[in-house]
């Protein structure tokens, strides 16, 4: 138990560590490995950028690092969650990227694999979670969901409100409710969590008069999920959002140390910074527990929008960005290791990997016509699967190709609250290497806006006379 700078009381439990031995050039040489003087220079140069991101934080400029320390967000979300519950037996997100990914990524990792659909295995409402406009997938649900609408409570998130696929969910959803349930059914089957004071969507919700949550000032969709983003449907669906914040705080200790060896943070943002200078620009996340599948979805968003930038922080073009790779273990050894060993060596690989997996399960006895099978009768999967980890892991290395592990004790709140801090704070010092801002996003806006100009909006009409060229099939390249 620690008491924080901040008088908070931070407690973790579950043990989250970053293991870095299979990157250095003992294990894996030194053209592909990390040398002791190159860690020692890599040292020299994290070190600024740590006391940097921890001066930011203490400037208030960039306000995802006090989201663990916040009382009035996840008591707000309690508060809402428990006015929610009661008769709430679906709980639909409309967001989209930082809006959703979180959310997701909680889900996955903190409640059953079937807690849709064994009523036994939840602790709240289904939840879904739609991040996309086909209306083929939204179509079919909007079907299931026609007699439920009374025990459907759909929690909008958009700190905008013109992001046109949440947009046109909400339009729908919108539509529906008052056609089924009047004006008053709508206002109690909603909660739109947006900016406290501006933007489209707070114009909705004011004029219509919904609940809501607030997307906190200054703290992109992308840092969003420890803050009502990502809270309000965990806390719904029976996740400890205390003890995700807890986990948060803990890590919070480590990332702010200014000891570049003891910070895992900065480590982790070294190291990627490093390879990346050094010809391997792709990152691959290969979780070792299904649970953990969709943070590297999230992880993804964080990492691809933070640090894909043409411009440095002076504004000289630089065009950096390393590529994030998600993939699944074990399943994904029989799809992409093939390449990952004899491919080219342009990739550094971190698994994650869980000691303890609830439940385990014992494998069954082997049948008569096969003792090929023996080995695997009475051992534990966890243990097949976490071999498997390693077996891959050793094969990679015996190909040079280096290896970080993020090692969890087991799946819980505490030690996801922990995860995401840490690869929130690594993508800060990340930038800070890079020399990139990491808080932006410039180049989604042209896309962004080139669709508003091809659904007719009349304030994009030259962009629309631009696109037309692109949007003509020409038939001589068509085969
Ligand atoms: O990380 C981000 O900033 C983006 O992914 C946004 O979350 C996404 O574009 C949705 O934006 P909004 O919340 O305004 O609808």
């Amino acid at each position: 138990m620690k008491i924080d700078q901040s008088g908070v009381l931070a407690v973790s439990q579950t043990k989250l560590s970053l293991y870095y031995k299979n990157v250095t050039a003992d294990v894996i040489g030194p053209e592909h490995g990390i040398t002791k003087q190159q860690f020692d220079e890599l040292a020299q140069k994290t070190r600024p950028a740590i006391a940097e991101c921890n001066r930011q934080r203490k400037n208030g400029a960039i306000p995802y690092r006090d989201l663990p320390y916040h009382k009035q967000y996840p008591s707000q979300v309690k508060h809402v969650a428990a006015d929610i519950k009661p008769g709430c037996e679906n709980f639909v997100v409309l967001g989209i990227g930082g809006s959703a990914l979180g959310n997701i990524a909680l889900q996955t990792a903190l409640n059953p694999y079937m807690y849709n659909l064994d009523e036994k295995q939840r602790k709240g409402p289904r939840l879904f979670v739609f991040d996309n406009v086909d209306p083929a997938q939204f179509g079919s649900f909007l079907d299931w969901i026609a007699d439920k609408l009374d025990k459907t409570v759909f929690n909008v998130i958009s700190k905008s409100g013109r992001t046109a696929e949440t947009a046109a969910q909400f339009l729908i959803i919108r539509q529906i409710l008052i056609e089924k349930l009047g004006t008053d059914g709508y206002r109690r089957q909603v909660v739109a969590t947006t900016d406290a004071r501006s933007g489209t969507m707070r114009k909705i919700a004011d004029e219509d008069k919904l609940r809501t949550l607030i997307v906190p000032d200054g703290v992109g969709g992308r840092f969003s999920v420890l803050s009502p983003v990502g809270l309000l449907s965990a806390a719904v669906c029976g996740i400890d959002i205390d003890a995700l914040l807890e986990g948060a705080r803990a890590m919070d200790e480590k990332v702010s140390r200014e000891d570049f060896f003891a910070n895992p943070a900065a480590v982790n943002a070294a190291v990627n910074w490093h390879y990346y200078h050094r010809g391997k620009r792709i990152s691959v996340m290969m979780p070792y527990a299904y649970g953990l599948k969709d943070l590297s979805d999230w992880y993804r968003q964080l990492w691809a929008e933070s640090l894909g930038k043409s411009c440095d922080l002076k504004g000289s073009k630089v065009f950096v960005g390393p590529t994030p790779v998600k993939a699944l273990g074990t399943t994904d050894q029989h799809s992409q290791v093939q390449l990952y060993r004899e491919g080219p060596n342009d990739k550094l690989f971190t698994f994650l990997q869980v000691s303890e997996f609830q439940p385990d399960i014992v494998i069954g006895p082997q049948p008569a016509a096969a003792p090929e099978l023996a080995y695997l009768a009475g051992q534990k999967m966890s243990k097949l699967l976490n071999s498997e980890k390693l077996a891959t892991e050793y094969a990679l290395l015996y190909d040079k190709r280096p290896c970080m592990t993020i090692l969890f004790d087991r799946i819980d709140a505490d030690a996801i609250g922990q995860f995401i801090y840490l690869y929130e704070v690594t993508t800060s010092i990340a930038g800070l290497l890079f020399g990139i801002d990491a808080y932006n996003q410039p180049a989604v806006e042209l896309g962004k806006e080139a669709t508003f100009a091809l659904m007719g909006q009349a304030e994009y009409a030259d962009l629309a006379e631009k696109i037309k060229p692109v949007a003509q099939v020409d038939t001589a390249y068509l085969v």
